[in-house]
C-alpha cells in the first residue's frame, strides 16, 4: 500500500513537472540555431529542419558532426530538447555538454558538465552523465531511462550555480553535486560553451564491440535553442554569480521537497552505476554524502 502511495505521488509530481514543460517548450522552442549556437565540425553531417528550430546530426563512416554555442556562460539554467538515433547504435554517442575551451598548449585545465547517450542496444536505454574539474573527471553515472528516448524529444537540463550542479530528464532531478569547494572538491567555475553532438565512440561506449556500419546513417535531433545562461563575453564572470539571476536565487541552491522526493525515487529505481560505489575512496564528494 506504501509503495502504491508513493508511486501515485510520483505521477502526480510528474504530471505537474510535465505541464509545466509544455509551457515552457512552447516560448523556448521559437529561437532558431543560428541565433546562439554554430556548427563547429561535420558541416555536411548537419541538416536544418523548421526554418531553424530543429537540427538534424548524422554519422556514418566518414564523420560525425557537431555544434556550439557562439557565446560562454558561467552560470545557468541550460537545456536542449533531444531525440536520439532509432536503431541499433551502441558505440554511437549522442552528446549534449557544457565545456570550457582548452588551448592546447597552455596548459590549462578544463571543466565539463555532461549528458551522453552510449548508443542503445534495445531496451532499457542508458544515460550516461559525468563531471570534469579541473580536468579531474571519473565522475560517471548511469541511469535507465523510464522512456523512449529514441521516439520523441525529451528535455535535458543543466542547472549550474555556485551552490550546485542539477542534472534534469523532463524536469525531474536525476543527479546533484554540490559545491563541496569548502572541503576540497573542485567545482567547475570556467565559462562554457553549450555543445551537442554525434561522435564514435567505439570502443569506449559500445563495451568493445564495434558500430554497425550497416545501419548508418545514425541521426539524432536537436530543438530547442534559447539560452537562459550568464554570458561572460563583456564582463567579468563573477556577475555570474549575482543573486538576481533567477537560477542563483536561493530556491536553486538546493532542491525543494517535491524535487527531493522525485530525485530519490530515480536514485533507487534508475541509477544502474554510480563512480562512488565504485571508486568513491578517489572522491572527496563520495565521503560527504
Ligand atoms: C563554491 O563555493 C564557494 C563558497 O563555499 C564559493 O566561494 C565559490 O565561488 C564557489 N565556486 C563556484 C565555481 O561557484
Amino acid at each position: 500500500m506504501v509503495h502504491l502511495h508513493k508511486q501515485q505521488n510520483f505521477c502526480y509530481v510528474l504530471l505537474l513537472f510535465v505541464a509545466l514543460a509544455i509551457v515552457y517548450a512552447r516560448k523556448s522552442d521559437e529561437v532558431s540555431f543560428q541565433q546562439n549556437y554554430r556548427v563547429v565540425w561535420g558541416n555536411h553531417h548537419v541538416f536544418f529542419l523548421q526554418h531553424g528550430r530543429e537540427v538534424q546530426l548524422s554519422i556514418d563512416k566518414t564523420s560525425g558532426a557537431g555544434f556550439r554555442s557562439k557565446l560562454e556562460y558561467a552560470s545557468g539554467f541550460f537545456h536542449m530538447r533531444i531525440k536520439i538515433p532509432n536503431k541499433d547504435s551502441r558505440g554511437v554517442v549522442t552528446a549534449f555538454y557544457l565545456t570550457s575551451t582548452v588551448y592546447e598548449g597552455m596548459g590549462e585545465k578544463h571543466d565539463e558538465i555532461d549528458f551522453e547517450f552510449l548508443g542503445n542496444n534495445g531496451e532499457p536505454h542508458m544515460l550516461q552523465t559525468n563531471i570534469f574539474a579541473n580536468d579531474e573527471g571519473g565522475r560517471e553515472q548511469r541511469h535507465s531511462l523510464w522512456f523512449d528516448p529514441t521516439i520523441d524529444f525529451h528535455t535535458y537540463g543543466l542547472l549550474w550555480n555556485q551552490h550546485q550542479i542539477v542534472f534534469y530528464v523532463d524536469e525531474i532531478p536525476i543527479r546533484v553535486f554540490k559545491n563541496n569547494s569548502e572541503v576540497g572538491v573542485s567545482f567547475p567555475w570556467q565559462e562554457m560553451h553549450v555543445t551537442g553532438s554525434i561522435w564514435n565512440g567505439e570502443p569506449w561506449a559500445s563495451n568493445g564491440k564495434r558500430i554497425d556500419w550497416n545501419q548508418a546513417p545514425f541521426t539524432a535531433h536537436f530543438e530547442s535553442f534559447n539560452i537562459q545562461g550568464c554570458q561572460t563575453q563583456n564582463h567579468n564572470k563573477f556577475v555570474c554569480y549575482s543573486p538576481y539571476l533567477w537560477w542563483n536565487d536561493h530556491k536553486h541552491w538546493q532542491l525543494n521537497p517535491h524535487q527531493q522526493k522525485a530525485y530519490q525515487y530515480v536514485r533507487k529505481k534508475h541509477l544502474v552505476y554510480d563512480y562512488c560505489s565504485d571508486r568513491g575512496q578517489l572522491h572527496k564528494e563520495c565521503q560527504i554524502n
